[in-house]
């Protein structure tokens, strides 16, 4: 049995090997990713060493773990999307055993044909050689074996540890165990209560410097990279346009979500950014309300729908609040017009040089005064109907890293909203208005580009829309209860 098992593990490598890789050609280049190691490596201090780990794989329940997705920081730098993967990018050139010179070096989970024929190709270390331009590529069961004295270097910097990743005990070179066998070569000081494994020899382990280095380098977008949010953005945009035109009173939240995500997938999007956001009525005040549960949405309510594919790594933010029965009411209006006043006057002010923070300001004196002014709040009253800044960086993660002042390159969301709840101190004609408008920027040399416009987003642009006749109006499915699987008496 295990001499078949084996030849068959051989077939099938063979096999594996032999196929023609179907990828999509418009990933980000090697090319790409060796630039941000080389410009990481400009940026770092004199005679320093960093690190950086893959994501862990998640269990979802029993045999079944979460569908992976790389660490971002791990991506930008190698292009690789396995786990159990460590990155070294050092600061000089180091020598090897053998005289090699080098600068860099990824370890990897190996080949494996019967994992692989579970769970998917792997590139190995001769794949990631091949694919992704690594000179010294390394199966992760070496890095127990690699022997570099870490007290040397005046700084090691990584991202401390959340000590939150699994041991598989059929794997002796995981990330678990390579975030072991780290610690012990960094003599990585475990905190009080634990174990202190060995004191550190020298105080050069630095867990907080590798933030800024890292917003500064992705906070601005390269050309290759800027391509990307835009398809993500407009893929996203259409899903707003697609269910502006299908939406119908008596739909339920999650089947509007499945609108979204259906675009999304008909472009070719691998993921979302985060979980879809879809509350009619007072769900809408629940600013990350990812339930989706209501079966029928009412013809009297707004409906906010924050959603974001997420394309080869980059995600948008966007999201629209429309009226489920195709036209606001007079209040509805009233509130959305204010939403959209400020959201149009934070874009006034974004260019490079403005700080992120002043687009939130910005909005709050908007929204107050128009909320005193439509009689729902007090001159001066605090209150809690706009609990959220508006802007933040997008990329590789929704809430992108970058610095806290506009820069040419970024990527940026402006977002006020106004959340009225059921039971608010205020006439009860608000209660349940929720609305958040939420669009996607390019910071540009003097101002800005508006990646989302083509979600429509003014009242009169939302309404036509909504006006338009659309492809799911002839999708319909037969009802459940009448299929024949339901149990007959
Ligand atoms: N969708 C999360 C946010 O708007 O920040
Ligand atoms: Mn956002
Ligand atoms: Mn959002």
């Amino acid at each position: 049995m295990k001499l078949y098992l084996s030849l068959l593990a051989i077939l099938f490598s063979f096999s594996l090997q032999a196929q023609e890789i179907d990828l999509p050609g418009d990933f980000l280049s090697k090319d790409f990713h060796k630039d941000r190691r080389e410009k990481l490596r400009a940026s770092l201090p004199v005679n320093s060493v960093v690190v950086f780990f893959a994501n862990p794989v998640r269990n979802r329940a029993r045999d079944v773990d979460y569908i992976y997705h790389q660490d971002p920081d791990f991506y930008y730098l190698t292009g690789y999307k396995e786990p159990d993967a460590l990155l070294l990018i050092f600061k000089d050139k180091q020598i090897a055993a053998n005289g090699t010179a080098y600068n860099e070096i990824l370890f990897v989970q190996p080949r494996n044909a019967m994992r692989e024929m579970w769970t998917g190709r792997r590139l190995g270390e001769q794949g990631t050689k091949d694919v992704l331009g690594f000179e010294q590529a390394f199966n992760n069961t070496e890095f127990k074996r690699y022997n570099v004295d870490f007290t040397k270097f005046d700084k090691v910097l990584f991202f401390d540890f959340f000590n939150d990743v699994r041991n598989d005990p059929r794997d002796s070179s995981d990330l678990y165990d390579m975030i072991v066998q780290f610690k012990t070569k960094v003599r990585y000081p475990e905190k009080s209560g634990t174990s202190l494994a060995v004191e550190p020899a020298k105080n050069n382990l630095d867990m907080k410097g590798l933030n800024d280095l890292m917003a500064n380098l992705r906070g601005i977008k390269t050309k290759d990279e800027i391509e990307l949010v835009r398809k993500a953005v407009s893929i996203s945009c259409m899903g707003q346009v697609e269910v502006m035109k299908a939406i119908k009173p008596g739909m339920s939240e999650r089947e509007i979500q499945g609108i979204h995500e259906f675009v999304y997938k008909k472009y070719q999007a691998e993921d979302l950014g985060y979980p879809s956001i879809v509350g009619a009525g007072h769900n809408g005040c629940i600013l990350h309300y990812i339930d989706n549960y209501k079966p029928s949405v009412s013809s009297k309510e707004l409906i906010l729908m924050d959603l974001g594919a997420e394309f080869h790594g980059y995600t948008a933010d966007i999201t629209r609040t429309i009226p489920v029965n195709g036209k606001f009411s007079p209040e509805q209006k009233a509130i959305y017009e204010l939403v959209l006043q400020a959201q149009e006057a934070a874009m006034k002010i974004t260019k490079p040089g403005t700080p992120l923070r002043l687009n939130t300001d910005t909005c709050r004196a908007i929204i107050n005064r128009g909320l005193v002014q439509l009689g729902i709040i007090k001159p001066g009253e605090k209150h809690l109907y706009f609990p959220h800044g508006v802007s933040h960086h997008i990329g590789l993660d929704v809430h992108d890293r970058g610095g806290s002042i506009m820069e040419e390159g970024n990527t940026i969301t402006i977002e006020p909203g106004i959340y009225i709840p059921d039971n608010a101190a205020c006439d009860k004609k608000w209660w349940g208005i929720a609305v958040r408008i939420e669009d996607d920027y390019l910071i540009t040399k003097d101002g800005y580009e508006h990646l989302s416009k083509s979600a429509p987003r003014t009242v009169k642009e939302i309404e036509d829309m909504m006006k338009q006749p659309s492809a799911f109006d002839d999708f319909v499915l037969p009802d459940l209860d009448k299929m024949n699987t339901k149990k007959q008496n």
